[in-house]
């Protein structure tokens, strides 16, 4: 039987026994309103592990003043049964209270410049909130190993520098992205789409998925590639670009040319909700 628990406490006793009876544990961290994409990560962890934690919370400090953290969509009941189903161990609900006392005044931050471009620059102090959040949750739970979607490719790569650099003791296990059959990645925000804003948002996936061919292709002019996309996207009516870009794979650094593995990211809104994808090439 899945069990849930709010308190930290709880979580922590039960998972004392597992460990002592020689138990691994995972953990697979979201803030619920769960889709295919987070039951990929679960499956995953499902296979490989002894325990299955999935911890759902709407982590206030990563979201923005002007950001959608009181409208985020949010069903725990639902999210309880897709869990048990999976076979998911025990749920993890705190409150924010139980995760933010008060006096609450810490937090983990990084100077790489894995922060710098794509959502870093655009979303001031995100990713010190989710790196924030994720060493708590690697604190409560202290798994073996923890499951993230390369759908946010630099929220991955941004955990794996923190768990390095800070010697956590948990293995990051990295999963791909789940898109629905037309090609839309899997998000709790599209939700927030309409009718045809849900249509319009297939131009993200569609100029990704072009770009990569034109790259395979021969291009290696970078400025082509994203001006392509930008192209595309301004047809869209209620498109707004955050950003288009094209880095390292492996740094996320700025390049001159398309020379090695990148991965071309994008941030844009499309009606209400901020949409994100990506996709890697190997050249
Ligand atoms: P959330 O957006 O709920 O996502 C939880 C996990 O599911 C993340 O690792 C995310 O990359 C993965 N995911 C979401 N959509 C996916 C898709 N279409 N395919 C594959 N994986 C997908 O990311 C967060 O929550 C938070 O920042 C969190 C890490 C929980 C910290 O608060």
């Amino acid at each position: 039987m899945m069990q849930s628990f709010a308190k930290i406490s709880d979580l922590r006793k039960v998972l004392k026994n597992e460990r002592m009876n020689g138990k691994s544990i995972s953990l697979v961290p979201t803030m619920g309103f769960l889709h295919e994409g987070h039951m990929s990560l679960i499956k995953e962890a499902r296979k490989k592990n002894d325990i299955v934690v999935v911890s759902i919370f709407v982590n206030p400090t990563q979201f923005g003043p002007n950001e959608d953290l009181e409208t985020y969509p949010r069903d725990l009941e639902k999210d309880s049964i897709l869990c048990e189903k999976e076979g998911v161990d025990y749920i993890f609900n705190p409150t924010v209270n139980e995760m933010y006392l008060d006096d609450y005044a810490t937090f983990v931050d990084t100077t790489s410049n894995i922060t710098n471009r794509l959502c870093g620059a655009s979303r001031d102090g995100h990713f010190r909130g989710v790196m924030s959040v994720v060493t708590k949750l690697f604190n409560i739970v202290n798994p073996d190993r923890a499951y993230f979607g390369r759908k946010d490719y630099q929220q991955v790569a941004v955990i794996k520098k923190m768990v390095n650099d800070l010697s956590f003791n948990v293995e990051i296990v990295d999963c791909e992205i789940v898109r629905e059959e037309d090609g839309l990645a899997l998000s709790s925000r599209n939700t927030y789409l309409t009718k045809e804003q849900r249509i319009d948002a297939l131009v993200l996936s569609r100029s990704l998925k072009e770009a990569k061919e034109e790259i395979l292709k021969g291009e290696r002019n970078k400025e082509k590639i994203v001006n392509g996309i930008l192209d595309k996207i301004s047809k869209v009516t209620y498109s707004i670009v955050d950003y288009v870009e094209v880095l390292d794979a492996k740094t996320l650094e700025d390049i001159e040319e398309i020379n090695r593995d990148v991965v071309i990211a994008l941030a844009v809104n499309i009606g209400k909700p901020r949409l994100i994808d990506n996709i890697i090439v190997e050249v």
